[in-house]
């Protein structure tokens, strides 16, 4: 799927800052489920998890084991060349992991432009300057230092697997790789290693199998310092890359404390910054409560629901591009954006009737492949994984000798303020590109806890419409008490301040067409774009129930499992 469409912080503080976060009680008595679940983006990262709990590791184990699965079954968006972001709930308590890729230090903020000062095309998206330095491998080594109660090589050993005697292509795979190849004509090696998949045929992937297998005895060591690290940056030579050997030895992920807000009678568990998800999410939903009166009575995808939503999410938007950014760079003003009276006030701006003007909607404080999956254990812990190489098949570089496709997350960042980028939003000072600094994101893996039980594990690619995506299936489940099958199903929409007025629809589920008129006739423009809304993979809980969904939109596939 191709999706296109907190002071100059104190230093982001890693691997040592940040305790966990105590989202409630921390004496609560563990949970003991009869069942562990998993949604995952495919079968094989489905099958793998399954396999791991089944075996006694925990939904952090499995996690680990399912990203490096997908690595090799899923290229478009598995990854070991791209990064993340990890949302772990153990023990009842909430830590959110950072391995985002981080700008080289050779970058510099007007990179991709040209002597007139032009966005060059498609240099942030094709090719080696479009890669962020990795963080995918140490991020999963922290996951298992900290949680992991199986050995690392364990959790390798699926992935070095499925690369060494293959995995069966799927259709829409084959056809993001075709759509791929004729973007990239010829401009790097990925038709070299992925030329020659065939759908429904067995595909290998020996040089990557030799990776993991370092990865596996090695650890990080080997991807940032050893074998790996030399064969990437001869890549990055070959191609006039930025990445360099010290790039990869300084490259740090980390933990940092998950945001938390309250919503209806539970906490919201989302992504900090450098996500913009979790702060826009909790806006959504924090606007859309303050404007319930509004939405009495209006029925599920109607053009007055359509038409309230757009409103929420325009302002929500405006606040993005001006405000989020790394907080080790930029001074992200979390606590404003999420006061209560700013949200009374932004609340209040909201026009029930008609299109408020794109150009009023300011920031309002003074002054196309990601993947994810869901994993809940009979502990009760879980994780809500969100890791990319942003677009289909990242930066379409592979790095020749070690079988990997490398991210063109780049393009997450401002190239030039208020030039949107692929996903067409736009950004400003607080994401412009610097050495060393996090791009900014709308990946949000998020949880639903209440009385400091996880209610609800979820999340999705998307680019910028992850964060409507996620809204949107949580507004389903608990506003329109839709099951969870049917409210990740469901037809979804999508605006973001810019285009000006623009409502996106998905292929899979258009609005009806009587909806679509009513909203022409108030004043929108319709975009369907070539690709879905998302690609939710979710778990609920109940008091007796578990319950796990895979989004219909792609092969995803969800097990709950008795064990
Ligand atoms: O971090 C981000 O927001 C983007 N790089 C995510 C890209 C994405 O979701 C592509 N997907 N469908």
């Amino acid at each position: 799927m191709f999706y296109p469409l907190v002071s100059t912080a104190v230093l982001f503080c890693l691997s040592i800052y940040c305790g966990p976060l105590q989202a409630a009680d921390t004496n609560t008595p563990k949970r003991h489920l009869t069942q562990g679940a998993v949604a995952s983006p495919d079968q094989y990262g489905a099958l793998v998890a399954e396999q791991i709990l089944r075996k006694g590791g925990n939904a952090v184990d499995a996690a680990i084991a399912t990203a490096f699965t997908l690595a090799v079954t899923y290229p478009e968006a598995g990854n070991i060349g791209g990064g993340g972001f990890m949302l772990v709930w153990f023990d009842s308590k909430a830590y959110f992991l950072d391995y985002r890729e981080t700008a080289p230090a050779a970058a510099h903020r007007d990179m991709f432009l040209d002597a007139d000062r032009q966005v060059i095309k498609n240099l942030s998206l094709i090719g080696h300057q479009a890669s962020g330095v990795p963080g995918t491998v140490m991020g999963l080594w922290l996951a298992h230092k900290k949680f992991g109660s199986l050995p690392w090589q364990e959790l390798l050993a699926p992935a070095i697997h499925y690369a060494e005697t293959g995995f069966i292509v799927a259709q829409n795979q084959y056809q993001y790789r075709a759509d791929l190849l004729q973007q990239l004509d010829g401009k790097t090696n990925f038709a070299r290693y992925f030329g020659a998949m065939k759908a429904g045929e067995n595909f290998k992937q020996p040089e990557l199998a030799a990776t993991l297998k370092r990865i596996a005895a090695k650890g990080p060591d080997d991807f940032y310092k050893g074998k790996t690290a030399e064969l990437l940056v001869a890549e990055m030579q070959r191609g006039n890359g930025l990445v360099t050997m010290q790039d990869l030895a300084a490259y740090r992920a980390g933990w940092r404390e998950a945001l938390v807000t309250p919503w209806q009678d539970k906490q919201l568990i989302s992504a900090p910054p450098p996500s913009s998800g979790g702060i826009a999410l909790a806006q959504l939903l924090g606007l859309k409560q303050r404007r319930s009166s509004d939405f009495n009575g209006v029925a599920h995808n109607s053009s007055q629901y359509v038409h309230l939503i757009a409103e929420l999410e325009k302002r929500v938007y405006a606040d993005r591009a001006e405000y989020l950014g790394d907080p080790a760079f930029v001074n992200v003003p979390v606590q404003s954006l999420l006061d209560s009276k700013y949200l009374d006030q932004r609340a209040k701006e909201i026009n029930p009737l008609a299109i408020s003007a794109t150009k009023a909607i300011q920031p309002g404080l003074e002054g196309y492949h990601t993947t994810h999956f869901s994993i809940l254990d009979k502990q009760g812990n879980a994780v809500s994984n969100t890791y990319t190489l942003n677009l289909d098949f990242g930066s379409g570089v592979v790095v020749q000798g070690a079988g990997f496709l490398l991210n063109n997350e780049m393009d997450d960042f401002s190239a030039k303020p208020g030039v949107p980028n692929v996903f067409g939003v736009v950004g400003n000072e607080a994401n412009s590109i610097a050495p060393g600094k996090r791009m900014l994101s709308s990946m949000t893996p998020s949880l639903l806890v209440k009385d400091n039980q996880v209610e609800l594990v979820v999340g999705t690619p998307g680019g910028s419409t992850i964060i409507t995506s996620i809204f949107q299936v949580i507004t389903n489940l608990f506003d329109f008490k839709m099951p969870l099958q049917q409210a990740v199903a469901a037809a979804r929409f999508h605006h973001q301040l810019l285009p000006k007025d623009q409502i996106s629809m998905e292929p899979y589920s258009p609005l009806s067409a009587e909806v679509q008129q009513q909203l022409i006739n108030k004043g929108y423009n319709l975009h369907t774009q070539g690709w879905n809304l998302g690609d939710v993979q979710a778990i609920q809980v109940t008091a007796t129930t578990v319950e796990a969904a895979a989004d219909p939109r792609s092969r995803g596939v969800a097990k709950v499992i008795a064990y």
